[in-house]
């Protein structure tokens, strides 16, 4: 088996080529940030024009890289929501005119389920496992317990991490997009010096909430002597920012994984994804939280971490494999929660 998957939810205008077997044949990305940063954050408008302008010579790219031909494909995915409405139109419909005239199966994938299943293709891991999704438009806790099987057990209730880290990095004046800048910055401060709250730590349930870390910074910048930042404030507030996000999501976790335990028993895997998930400070703190739980700790690499499509065709295949094909009616969804039962998160997070 192998499919051609298409991302287009987001900033990224990606294609790849899955075979079955967890090979990625091939797996092209094309990043928009020169596109969005003058704004200083992803513009829908922007993005949906960049996506038409560039997805048909990316996914020819996927092919010609994959040396595979369209006749060689056994399907079509793209991702049919949860994103920005513009550009999970041109993937979907673009899938949708490759579907009809090669007379191929269309799958429509939910782009966070696409996250959940990357463990399975990097990974090949087993169903039950505990999935942590921090980006720039998720933060949520899941209990993967098979394809199209996921049980939210926490989710933000105001920002995703990774904006609240872009957040951060604007109030900083370190420009966008800001994890990895405030890491860089954080590496050389001191986390002790400002005094920043951790919002939610204690509470019962794996809930999140970053909105408030965010206005304390604001409230420490502001109390600042005014004019340009010092470089040591800035590194030192980025320091105490990354600290507290870091308990944030540590404690969260370990409510999840006590959750997970009682349902499947103890051990299996904690795996992250998503944009933050790049980061070395987080990723160590979460490897800790596993390890003290004995729990293997998975952290895919950043590239499949981040939005690409490789994860998308993989999983089409896994819905393939099941028979769960899309009709050529289906409509791109602007939300698509991957578990319907789960409350309606307050607030923002709108990819989530
Ligand atoms: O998964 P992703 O590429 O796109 C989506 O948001 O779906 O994640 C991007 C987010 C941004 O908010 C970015 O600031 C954050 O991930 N990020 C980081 C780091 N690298 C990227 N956050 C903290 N530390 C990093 N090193
Ligand atoms: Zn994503």
């Amino acid at each position: 088996m192998i499919v051609l998957g298409i991302e287009t939810s987001c900033d990224e205008t990606a294609a790849a080529v899955v075979a079955d077997d967890r090979r990625i044949l091939s797996n092209v990305v094309l990043s928009q940030l020169d596109a969005h940063r003058p704004y200083g954050g992803v513009v829908p408008e922007v993005a949906a024009r960049a996506h038409l302008a560039h997805l048909t010579p990316i996914i020819r790219r996927a092919l010609d890289e994959a040396h595979v031909g369209f006749d060689e494909l056994s399907a079509v995915a793209a991702t049919g929501g949860p994103g920005l409405i513009g550009g999970v139109m041109v993937g979907v419909m673009t899938a949708k005119a490759i579907a009809l005239v090669r007379g191929l199966p269309f799958l429509a994938v939910n782009h966070l389920e696409a996250h959940a299943l990357t463990a399975r293709l990097t990974d090949g891991i087993a169903f039950p496992y505990l999935q942590l999704l921090v980006s720039g438009g998720h933060c949520q806790l899941l209990v993967v317990e098979g394809v199209g099987r996921y049980r939210r057990i926490g989710t933000t209730i105001d920002d995703a991490v990774g904006e609240a880290f872009d957040k951060v990095a604007k109030l900083l004046g370190l420009g966008y997009p800001g994890g990895p800048l405030v890491e860089r910055a954080a590496s050389n401060g001191d986390p002790t010096r400002f005094d920043l709250p951790r919002p939610m730590i204690g509470r019962p349930g794996c809930d999140f909430s970053f909105s408030g870390l965010k206005t304390a910074v604001r409230r420490h910048v502001d109390a600042l002597p005014s004019g340009p930042l010092r470089r040591r404030d800035v590194d030192d507030l980025a320091a105490a920012f990354q600290a507290a996000a870091g308990d944030v999501l540590a404690d969260r976790t370990r409510n999840a994984i006590s959750l997970f335990a009682s349902d499947h028993g103890k051990g299996g895997a904690l795996v992250v994804a998503g944009g933050v998930a790049a980061n070395l400070s987080l990723r160590g703190r979460l490897t800790d939280v596993a390890a003290a739980a004995g729990m293997d700790f998975l952290a895919p690499p950043i590239a499949l971490c981040t939005d690409n499509a490789a994860m998308v065709a993989w999983a089409g295949i896994e819905r393939l494999r099941l028979g769960l094909v899309d009709d050529l009616d289906f409509a791109p969804r602007p939300r698509w929660p991957l578990d319907p039962a789960a409350a309606p998160a307050i607030g923002a997070g709108v990819k989530a």
